[in-house]
């Protein structure tokens, strides 16, 4: 596939989701299972909402930005999308860390709808991520991905990711990366000093 044009990339813009649009969700959504990707298959079974039910899953991840779970922390989902309003991807913002996301998972969760990838909009999805999270007063980030994930972690390198090391994954059993990006300029504000002293039982494949 071929890179979308600077003009395209620029006008993509992250907006934040919105339950009117759970057709759209869905069809997103269907097109990663198409794709044999099993994203949101996890949150389906994780969040408790009955299967295929694609507006109860929107409207679930939505209501994680005040949860009433222990095991969850307060997080935002966000589209990206064209210039046209087509939506492109998703991304997620765990506002703090618990333990489990601490050691995978981290604060930022990304994906692409296949049909998207590979023109450059994992950089743009990231680096609007990143923006909406300095704008929400985080300083400092953790994200994380598995280390097979070459695109994944070439977007999280070229948005300033610092290795800080590769264990196996307690949740996923798979070797993960795990990086840090500073978000304010040589602050060290945010990260661990933000964990929940809670363990939860987070675990998704968005990262
Ligand atoms: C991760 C993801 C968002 C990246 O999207 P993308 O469309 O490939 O991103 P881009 O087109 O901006 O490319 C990013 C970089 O990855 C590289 N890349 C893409 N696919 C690659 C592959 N299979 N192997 C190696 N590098 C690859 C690109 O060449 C590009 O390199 P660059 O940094 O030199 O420009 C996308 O693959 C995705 O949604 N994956 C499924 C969900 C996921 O893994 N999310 C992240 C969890 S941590």
């Amino acid at each position: 596939m071929s890179p979308a044009d600077p003009d395209a990339l620029a006008g993509s813009q992250l907006i934040a989701a919105t339950l009117d649009r759970w057709t759209e969700f869905q069809a997103m959504g269907r097109e990663m299972q198409a794709a044999g990707e099993t994203g949101y298959e996890g949150w389906f079974g994780y969040l408790g909402v009955r299967y295929g039910d694609w507006r109860a899953l929107l409207g679930a991840l939505l209501a994680m930005a005040q949860p009433t779970r222990a095991d969850l922390v307060p997080s935002s989902v966000y589209w990206l999308v064209d210039a046209g309003g087509e939506l492109l991807g998703e991304a997620h913002i765990r506002w703090r860390l618990n333990a489990t996301l601490l050691h995978h998972g981290g604060h930022i969760g990304y994906m692409l709808r296949p049909s998207a990838r590979g023109r450059g909009y994992g950089h743009r999805i990231l680096a609007l991520t990143l923006q909406a999270a300095a704008a929400g007063g985080l300083r400092r980030v953790l994200v994380t991905c598995d280390r097979a994930n070459l695109a994944s972690a070439a977007v999280i390198r070229g948005a300033g990711g610092q290795l800080e090391d590769e264990p196996r994954s307690r949740l996923s059993g798979q070797i993960i990366s795990r990086y840090w990006i500073n978000l304010g300029a040589g602050e060290e504000a945010g990260g661990a000093g933000r964990i929940e002293p809670h363990e939860g039982a987070f675990d998704h494949a968005q990262g």
